[in-house]
């Protein structure tokens, strides 16, 4: 019994998808594990009957190295998912203490706030579909204690560069935390953004207001298994530590993730696979007169507007599976040739009229 009654959980996609569809609608890697983490997977199987490390002390430090940033700052977790949800839930401990995201966003970060029991305050998308980020600084009030950016942005794709976020950065007040969720930097030009970088030169410059999450479930083909990280500075990373389970991360997980951090060579040779796709695709799209942004993640937006439900039943039609945004858009996840060959000419025949549409 909880005191107050079943609370009611906002509204989050789940993973279902009926069986026989092209799922495009996940944000996963149509690819599986990266050959390195599959053998190592087998042999930790059969350490099944035995806890893992419960600190996953051998990944955390190989992710200190590989990203040059402090052990101590580095926190692993079941999905970056329950990072993010815990960052929420160390900094949001007053009634009114606010979430601030841009909208639409990944949708998980209402649930998360839910759990915090925060307020959650949205920010429109610019017209390009890009986070607007001058919009989200001056949006933040007295009571906002957290401010979420994904980038590339869920669920648009569109980035926003070092020099813009430098720029954000300095403009927000030092009381309000910034996690920059990287759940698809991997599938961006390397070097366009880096929130690491940024969140070491804030570091450095006395600014402890700054965090990063990212996981090994999208590039890395790893969703099923459950392993996040984030890197945040030590007194909040400590609090990160704290408020996990015991022995949370499987040692499957661990060492699939380990494995795939060291085979990071093939996972980049996978992300430009799928740029190419991207560009591809994004062509084909908007020659049949679609307005799709630019995208730097494993997904693109149509902006279909008032007909994204339609078009979501159209492409089930087609036998697939993508994710409406009503009244504003869909979001459609890159897969294998094969499957973004299907979409196009799903999204072929709604160009040239077929499928029913907005009265
Ligand atoms: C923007 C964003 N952040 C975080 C996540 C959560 O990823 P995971 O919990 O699998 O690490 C997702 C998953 O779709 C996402 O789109």
């Amino acid at each position: 019994m909880t005191a107050g009654g079943v609370r009611a959980a906002p509204e989050h996609a789940p993973g279902r998808t009926p069986v026989g569809m092209v799922r495009m609608s996940g944000n996963e890697s149509p690819s599986g594990p990266l050959p390195a983490a599959l053998r190592v997977m087998m042999d930790a199987v059969r350490d099944v009957h035995r806890y893992p490390d419960t600190v996953s002390a051998d990944l955390v430090h190989a992710l200190a190295e590989h990203l040059r940033v402090p052990p101590e700052t580095v926190t692993v977790g079941p999905g970056s998912s329950a990072l993010l949800q815990r960052l929420l839930a160390a900094v949001c401990t007053r009634t009114d203490d606010e979430l601030l995201v841009p909208d639409p966003a990944f949708q998980a970060y209402r649930l998360f706030a839910a759990h915090a029991g925060a307020p959650v305050r949205t920010v429109a998308l610019s017209t390009d579909w890009a986070v607007d980020l001058d919009a989200v600084a001056a949006a933040i009030g007295p009571s906002t204690r957290v401010v979420v950016i994904s980038n590339p942005h869920n669920p648009t794709g569109t980035i926003a560069g070092q020099q813009q976020l430098r720029r954000f950065l300095a403009a927000v007040p030092a009381d309000v935390l910034v996690v920059l969720d990287e759940a698809y930097v991997e599938y961006a030009a390397e070097g366009l953004a880096d929130g690491v970088a940024l969140a070491k030169e804030r570091w450095a410059g006395g600014h402890d207001n700054v965090a990063v999450t990212r996981t090994f479930s999208k590039a890395y083909g790893l969703a099923g298994l459950r392993v996040g990280y984030a890197i945040a500075p030590p007194m909040l990373a400590a609090e990160l530590a704290a408020s996990a389970l015991p022995f949370e991360v499987s040692g499957v997980g661990q060492a699939a993730a380990l494995a795939s951090l060291v085979s990071r060579e093939r996972m980049r040779a996978r992300c430009d696979l799928t740029a190419a796709e991207r560009a591809r695709v994004l062509d084909a799209l908007r020659e049949q007169g679609f307005v799709p942004p630019p995208s730097h993640a494993n997904h693109v937006w149509l902006p279909v507007g008032e007909d994204a439900a339609r078009f979501e039943r159209h492409c089930r039609d087609f036998g697939i599976a993508v994710l409406a945004y009503p009244g504003l858009g869909v979001r459609i996840t890159l897969g294998s040739r094969a499957d973004n060959d299907l979409m196009l000419a799903a999204a072929r025949a709604w160009a040239s009229g077929a499928g029913e549409r907005t009265p």
